[in-house]
């Protein structure tokens, strides 16, 4: 494989008909997770397709060790924090463990919040045939949703731990129904998750939409990692699928040893960083020469 086309990024919103017709011409999706605006805006303007706000935000953000306690609200919360810092990609609010198992109304009213308070464009729900009548009902309702086959991190207990799933003929022909069904049910793109790489393969060549791959080989439509992996920012965990891009988190402890290191020689802050010494007025009024920026105190 392949000849899939590196895309262009083009400075409009990406939609979910961009995205079917990225599949069409081959050109291959690059998502990524975000979970603030700082973020968020950093991996916009690296030219992510789609920013995921995934559940998986309770292991990397949160620090717990699976995503199952992390809840609507907390997600809502992040999607906000996130549409603030992007501007072309798309917005895909996760929605986390039992959001959407109830009942299709339940999972409604919960999609419906990562769009009308959390400002997404799409939800990602996890699961196979199971879910394709919930899909089915989102959509109707006009929720764009992404589905997520193989692997799937809130079933962790049932699973018996993340595992590479599809590995014998039964379980693959069980993953390839399940994503067929969930496009079926009307879903605009599937994630494929910890599959080995000639299932996804098949599963991309079956599939009227585009198979979004993490540990799911070189040949779906297009590709995502959480950011904290590709960015180097989770010290004790490198997975085999993980490829890191930077080590942010060896740059960003030895930059704060440097700062601690300074403050505690006086080498920091420098008059530069000051804003001199003013003689005072007799006034109680307030001395108006240092306007205020964004929240961080004054500027010189
Ligand atoms: O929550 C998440 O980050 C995810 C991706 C890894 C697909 O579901």
């Amino acid at each position: 494989m392949s000849e899939k086309k590196p895309a262009a990024a083009s400075a409009s919103r990406v939609t979910v008909p961009r995205l079917l017709r990225m599949k069409q011409s081959g050109e291959r999706i690059a998502m990524v997770t975000a979970y603030d605006a700082t973020f968020a805006r950093m991996i916009d303007e690296g030219g992510a397709d789609i920013l995921l706000v995934g559940d998986s935000l309770g292991m990397v953000v949160q620090g717990l060790d699976t995503t199952l306690p992390v809840t609507v609200d907390e997600v809502v919360y992040h999607c906000r924090a996130v549409s603030r810092g992007a501007r072309r990609a798309m917005i895909v609010g996760d929605m986390p463990f039992l959001s959407a198992q109830i009942t299709p109304e339940e999972a409604l009213r919960n999609a419906g919040r990562f769009l009308a308070e959390g400002g997404a464009h799409a939800v990602k729900l996890e699961g196979g045939k199971s879910v394709a009548p919930v899909i089915r009902r989102l959509v109707e309702a006009g929720v764009p949703v992404m589905g997520h086959v193989g692997l799937l991190p809130q079933s962790v207990h049932a699973m018996g731990g993340f595992r590479v799933q599809g590995k014998t003929e039964d379980a693959a022909a069980r993953i390839l129904d399940d994503a067929l069904a969930v496009a079926e049910a009307g879903a605009f793109a599937v994630v494929l998750e910890g599959v080995p790489s000639d299932l996804a393969a098949r599963v991309t060549a079956e599939l009227p939409v585009p198979t979004i791959g993490i540990g799911a080989g070189p040949d779906c439509d297009g590709q995502v990692l959480v950011c904290y992996d590709l960015l180097g920012l989770t010290p004790d965990l490198k997975p085999k699928f993980v490829k890191r891009y930077a080590e942010q988190y060896a740059e960003g402890r030895d930059a704060v040893a440097r700062y601690c290191d300074e403050v505690r020689s006086g080498a920091f802050p420098s008059v530069e960083h000051g804003f001199g010494n003013v003689k005072r007025e007799e006034s109680a009024e307030p001395v108006a020469d240092a306007p205020a920026r964004a929240g961080y105190g004054p500027q010189a």
